[in-house]
């Protein structure tokens, strides 16, 4: 565990001219983590990138009077498409020749079942795994050229449930058969297969500088119960006021923003796979490990190509 205390002691002054992309970075975890980078660094380049203009305008206001010499631009994108994960890479590669962190947390609760994208993908498990995944493939590029410039920060995190990962239906990994879909098959494959995916990357020699960290961030106070609606939503926000906040199952957003900045700019965390909970520790390996075991990081790296190749050119998944 790493004390809070010993985390705002360490990312009080994080370097020169960093850029940082925030998918999800309009609400919750994703704009905590932005508005702690753009306190602590020196004159930052900021992408935010999500659907609400409205937030994303109250934010860039909000991040001037935080640090003048921040620039924060607003990529407005429902990135549950691939194919809008490309144009928004494409418009940050044509204006950066560098990234340093990519954050990734766009995300939904919803209790829905499958949600069909014109891609052939669900929509929350594209939003948690393959929109996250084609962002880190396509920003690689970006991210390599940064690991060798100075400070030589290259750092992506994917925001979701780390040490929680959990079997997977190798046959239908991205769960279109009838009556493959449910919460937990959807949590667990998007865990599962970004652990997997990430590790597959980080093996790479040619991201050898470059820090792969998916991270579980515990219980978080952020708007995300908004999607629930009805009954569940109510239930969740008075348990929230009630027991979670008072008794610290939940910790407030600008802790979590200062932990993923910490994670994100950390020289431990500087290469190869980090699993990381709540409170910067390890995440356990029994599951991940018998994963590996069975070969699943080849076969869930081998299903995004796949998807990769379909869904990039221009077509949609079919299974
Ligand atoms: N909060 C927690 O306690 C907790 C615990 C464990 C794991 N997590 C995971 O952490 C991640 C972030 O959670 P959070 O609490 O920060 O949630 P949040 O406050 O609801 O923020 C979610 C972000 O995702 C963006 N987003 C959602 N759908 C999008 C779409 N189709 N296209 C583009 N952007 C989209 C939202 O932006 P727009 O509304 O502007 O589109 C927003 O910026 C989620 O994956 C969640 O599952 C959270």
């Amino acid at each position: 565990m790493v004390s809070i205390s010993e985390i705002r002691n360490s990312i009080t002054n994080l370097g020169p001219n960093l850029v940082g992309v925030f998918v999800g970075g309009t609400s919750g975890i994703g704009e905590a983590t932005a508005r702690e980078f753009v306190r602590h660094a020196q004159a930052p380049r900021v992408y935010l990138i999500g659907r609400s203009r409205e937030q994303a305008d109250r934010l860039i206001t909000e991040f001037k009077t935080l640090n003048e010499e921040a620039q924060t631009h607003f990529i407005q994108s429902d990135v549950s498409l691939l194919r809008n994960v490309d144009e928004a890479c494409k418009e940050i590669s044509a204006k950066e020749e560098k990234v340093n962190l990519l954050v990734l947390s766009a995300g939904v609760l919803t209790m829905k079942g499958r949600d069909e994208t014109p891609e052939g993908l669900d929509k929350k498990l594209s939003l948690h795994y393959y929109s996250r995944m084609r962002f880190t493939t396509k920003l690689l590029p970006l991210l390599r050229t940064t690991s060798t410039s100075q400070p030589p920060l290259a750092r992506i995190i994917s925001v979701l449930g780390a040490g929680h990962e959990g079997a997977l239906d190798v046959s239908d990994l991205s769960l279109r058969n009838p009556g493959s879909y449910s919460l937990s098959t959807a949590a667990n494959h998007a865990i599962s297969m970004t652990s997997l995916t990430f590790q597959h990357l980080a093996a790479d020699p040619a991201n050898k500088n470059i820090g792969f960290v998916h991270s579980d961030p515990g219980g978080v106070d952020t708007n995300i119960v908004r999607n629930l609606g009805g009954v569940m939503q109510k239930v969740l926000a008075v348990a929230g006021k009630l027991i979670l906040k008072p008794t610290g199952l939940v910790v407030d957003a600008k802790e979590s923003g200062e932990r993923h900045v910490w994670t994100g700019t950390d020289e431990r965390f500087g290469s190869g796979l980090h699993r990381v909970g709540p409170k910067g520790e390890k995440a356990g390996e029994k599951v991940f490990g018998q994963l590996r075991e069975k070969g699943d990081e080849e076969r869930v790296w081998g299903h995004l190509e796949e998807v990769f190749g379909k869904v990039g050119g221009g077509g949609k998944f079919e299974g």
